[in-house]
């Protein structure tokens, strides 16, 4: 195998290191967190950022789940999946491989191959459940079936792309000699990637790393093909389950940013990736990831799907490079490594001494954005110099941490249907809370309502329902003082449930089961009413897109028995 003929190399020796190639599933396991869901456009946006990332493979989605995501795949295939890129020491490298899901069925195999062959370098993942349980209860196979279904598939993919790869779904949970014998029908159909997954986050390091050795050991052929890892965190081991799986010889790994995914989510590319390279010396391993592009990746991402970074998360949380004890501020002082084993830029954390304030110019801030790893259009730096004059107006100092809020929340804007002119809210202990809000439609149509609630956030909300026209519920709500100090910029994340249809309490015409569908948004400000109102607004948004674009609508009914939303 070589990249002449389209599919990726095992791995590349460095320094005589082996490369761990890293697959990149944020836009397809990722895209299954709860309240996740993403559009056209921002899928665009995080596949060029993934390609900046430098992942050698990107999974861009599942085309058979629904029509918008068999065109979104389409569309990453036929850009990200073309461009020439530069690879973390600046030379040119070519395009991630762009993936994409299908189950063990002609129709889904024909889909994504419809979907991802327009990319350089495609490939169709496919997959079927091997595991007792899955077998029984959800394929209603047999042993043999499943051989012979895998058998057929990946036979037939093949015939539409060289490069294949195949997992036997809940392989955690499998009887390993079934295992065996599954996968080396998979490789003698035309495999090229054995994938591993540990689909409910159930075994251990001990466990998982044993099991890829046995893999590489009693599977004939095994060492002809990439062996892959993808790792749940139900027990929050799916790092150390994958660091586990490359020690015992994986030289591909499965992984989202930020960790999102399924229920507790995926194996988190930023911390897997980090702790193989702080800790090199162990692993003996490298990736092809640009580290400097990790804190961007995360925060877009973050951005577009809602869903916040705890602040204690390893490597991209907001306070792991903050130190607060007295001993420890000493002692960074006197020698930066006594409790920092990373330093802060490797990870793309501005180290700037560039100090903003009220009396800077337009050119300072381009100077300083770049600093931080902005690229700024004119508009876009017109826009983000305007909301830090009118911050440097308001606070004393202008942080880094607030110049990187205004640009990314300018940045990583999603679909406004309606946008925010103004608020207004009248509260405190004596008095009805009362907000008036005037949103601007896309035609530039002026609307204004009142809305009353049990505090001043609830009612700007109302005032927007009536607005909108919407009645999601408000499930989550979360505020965060980006900065320290009482003129701090607050950071709004909001998340609201729709159930379809909204109006019936009973499942719709055909017995399929009502969709619980969640939107996030966030907003940022110094007034956390403006900056929940911007985050409210965001999310109705959200859903207001999703109702005429397809690629939100997910797959449920009929398919769900055999699991979709994998
Ligand atoms: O968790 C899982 O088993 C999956 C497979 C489709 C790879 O996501
Ligand atoms: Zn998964």
């Amino acid at each position: 195998m070589s990249d002449d003929d389209g599919v990726v190399p095992t791995s590349k020796p460095e320094d005589g290191r082996d490369v761990v190639l890293v697959f990149d599933t944020t836009l397809r396991d990722g895209e299954q967190s709860p309240g996740a869901t993403l559009h056209l456009r921002e899928k665009l946006e995080i596949a060029k950022q993934l390609a900046r990332l430098g992942v050698d493979i990107i999974e861009a989605g599942f085309p058979a789940a629904s029509p918008g995501d068999q065109e979104a795949v389409k569309r990453i295939a036929e850009t990200v999946g073309r461009e020439p890129r530069t690879d973390k020491f600046g030379r040119p490298s070519p395009p991630p491989v762009i993936a994409g899901l299908a189950r063990a069925n002609k129709d889904d195999i024909d889909k994504a191959w419809e979907a991802v062959r327009g990319a350089l370098r495609p490939r169709i993942h496919t997959f079927l459940a091997t595991s007792d349980i899955h077998m029984e209860h959800k394929l209603r196979m047999t042993r043999e079936q499943v051989v012979d279904r895998v058998r057929e598939m990946v036979a037939y993919a093949k015939g539409c792309c060289d490069d294949i790869e195949f997992s036997p779904e809940d392989a955690g949970r499998s009887d390993p000699k079934f295992l065996f014998q599954v996968l080396t029908v998979a490789i003698k159909a035309g495999a090229t990637t054995l994938n591993i997954p540990d689909t409910v986050g159930y075994t251990t390091p001990g466990e998982f790393g044993q099991l890829i050795a046995d893999i590489r050991r009693y599977t004939p052929g095994a060492d002809k093909v990439v062996i892959s890892l993808h790792c749940h965190n139900d027990l929050g081991l799916a790092v150390a389950n994958t660091l586990a799986g490359i020690e015992a010889g994986a030289r591909q790994m499965e992984v989202t940013v930020n960790g999102i995914g399924e229920r507790a989510g995926n194996t988190s590319l930023e911390e897997v990736v980090m702790a193989l390279y702080t800790r090199r010396q162990i692993y003996e391993v490298d990736t092809n990831v640009v580290t400097q592009e990790i804190h961007r990746s995360s925060d877009m991402v973050s951005r577009y799907t809602g869903i916040v970074v705890q602040p204690n998360k390893a490597i991209v949380g907001a306070n792991a490079f903050a130190h607060e004890a007295g001993i420890h501020q000493d002692g960074m002082l006197k020698h930066k490594r006594t409790y920092e084993i990373m330093d802060a830029q490797t990870i793309g954390l501005p180290d700037s001494k560039l100090v903003l304030g009220k009396h800077s110019g337009r050119h300072a801030f381009r100077r300083k954005a770049e600093a931080m790893g902005y690229r700024l259009n004119d508009e876009q730096l017109n826009a983000c110099f305007a909301r830090f004059k009118e911050l440097a107006d308001k606070k004393k100092t202008v942080s880094d941490a607030d110049i990187e809020a205004i640009i990314s929340d300018r940045l990583y804007q999603p679909i406004e249907v309606f946008s925010l002119d103004r608020v207004q809210v009248q509260c405190g202990n004596d008095s009805i809370p009362t907000a008036v809000v005037r949103l601007r439609g896309q035609e530039g149509q002026v609307l204004t309502e009142a809305g009353f609630g049990t505090g001043p956030v609830d009612a700007v909300c109302q005032a927007i329902k009536r607005i909108t026209g919407t009645n999601a519920r408000l499930v989550e709500f979360t505020i965060q003082a980006i900065t320290e100090g009482l003129d701090a910029v607050g950071d709004v994340s909001i998340r609201l449930e729709e159930r379809e249809p909204a109006s019936a309490e009973r499942p719709v015409a055909g017995g399929e089961p009502r969709r619980r569908r969640l939107f996030s948004g966030r907003g940022v400000d110094t007034d956390i009413i403006v900056a929940s109102a911007k985050a409210y607004l965001q999310a109705v948004n959200k859903l207001l897109a999703s109702r005429d674009d397809a690629t939100s609508v997910i797959a449920v009914g009929a398919n769900e028995s055999q699991g979709v939303r994998v």
